[in-house]
């Protein structure tokens, strides 16, 4: 029986030369799977007919919108993960879901190999192939751009040579990924770290420094994840859509910056996601006022971890696993409202409130009649002090 290879396809010229190529390389057939994470573009139809012009025998689509917000963005927003404290993982989250899928396809086509279309530069080569393994560790995987020096040249002429269905000619300047979380662009004249970026790039945001009116919104929340947006009851899905178009109207969630890849190299990424950063900034002040002190110092830590794990391709591991289940629990009272202003390209809180609060308006206020004694204070600072002030007594000259 003739080998099978499954390979994830997302229509573009690469993935599309890659069908071919793959064949020539192995004598395997491919099955294209498509994976719709909410990119946007050409519909998934269009994208399925081109993989099987492209010599595909079997083409697949996916919707995995709902799952990928649930069940990939959620546990993102209830670890507020932002990879060295900004970068909310648009493209790090997406991976896992899609490699989820391409497991399934391999095992229901009866496939021994995935392909993928990345470079060998970059972090998604790690986060495909380390999924695969840890799902599905008897699959081989293999990357043409990589493994067979598939160059854009090189592929431009092959789609020539053999008639394929895409266009060769309008090649962007950048290198973009996109889901309903968000998107990623590199490459062109960023690589030039000096040099802004421009408004072209951007198309989940407007730009802040346009003057328009502010936008209110109210988030609820229930167990950490948000549950609706002004009273309304909203979908995982619904609240980051919504929060797109909404905190990206006002320019909320652009992020430009240096990042370390897990391979070594320094890159430049300008990202937007103003969905993701206004549901952290959101979600992260409702866990000020629900969650225990020692409990929220340690999250923090658990919290880089976390994105740590996630940016290096290990969403499988056991020890992601096991601070899942340390951030579900601290997430248990993160149950009720905030307020935001949305405006000027920032997300700012204005208002808290919920029953799981331990905000104690009696111990905090400073008016008469407080509840706090201040009598106890005295006495708790000389005992939390005294180790300090005995080695004071030895190393500091009266
Ligand atoms: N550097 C980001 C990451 O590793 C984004 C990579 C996505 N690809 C792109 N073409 N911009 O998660």
């Amino acid at each position: 029986m003739t080998q099978r290879v499954v390979l994830a396809y997302s229509g573009g010229l690469d993935t599309s030369v890659c069908i071919g190529w793959i064949a020539e390389a192995t004598g395997a057939e491919v099955v294209a799977v498509a994976v719709d994470v909410g990119q946007g573009g050409e519909s998934l139809d269009v994208i399925r007919k081109r993989a099987l012009a492209c010599g595909a025998v079997e083409a697949e689509v996916v919707d995995a919108k709902d799952e990928f917000a649930e069940e990939y963005c959620l546990p993102a927003i209830k670890a507020n993960a932002l990879y060295m404290d900004r970068y909310p993982l648009v493209s790090a989250l997406s991976r896992p879901v899609i490699v989820k899928h391409l497991v399934a396809a391999a095992r229901k086509h009866g496939a021994d190999t995935v392909a993928h279309g990345c470079t060998g530069k970059g972090n998604d080569q790690v986060r495909f192939e380390a999924g695969i393994a840890s799902l599905a560790p008897d699959l081989t995987c293999i990357a043409p751009v990589r493994d067979y020096a598939m160059t854009r040249d090189k592929a431009i002429a092959f789609a020539e040579e053999k008639g394929l269905p895409i266009a060769t000619s309008k090649k962007s300047p950048y290198s973009i990924d996109a889901n309903v979380f968000g998107r990623a662009v590199e490459t062109g004249f960023l690589e030039d770290i000096w040099n802004g970026p421009i408004e072209d790039i951007y198309e989940y945001t407007q730009d802040p420094a346009v003057a328009r009116e502010a936008d209110e919104i109210v988030i609820t929340f229930r167990e950490g994840a948000p549950v609706a947006l002004d009273g309304r009851p909203v979908t995982m899905l619904q609240a980051i859509k919504e929060l797109n178009e909404r905190a990206g109207g006002q320019g909320v969630g652009r992020i430009d910056m240096v990042e370390d890849r897990l391979v070594g190299i320094k890159s430049r990424e300008v990202y937007e996601s103003p969905g993701g950063i206004a549901l952290i900034a959101a979600h992260q002040e409702l866990e000020n006022v629900t969650v225990e002190r020692e409990l929220a110092r340690y999250k923090r830590q658990v919290e880089q971890r976390w994105s740590e794990l996630v940016y290096d391709g290990l969403w499988f591991s056991p020890l992601k696993r096991a601070l899942d289940g340390f951030v579900d629990e601290a997430n248990q009272h993160v149950s009720g409202d905030i307020r935001m202003t949305l405006h000027g390209g920032r997300a700012v809180v204005t208002g808290r409130r919920s029953e799981q609060s331990l905000y104690d308006f009696n111990l905090a206020t400073y008016d008469t009649g407080d509840s706090f004694d201040q009598s106890l204070a005295k006495g708790f600072i000389d005992l939390f002090s005294l180790s300090s002030k005995i080695a004071a007594k030895r190393d500091v000259a009266p």
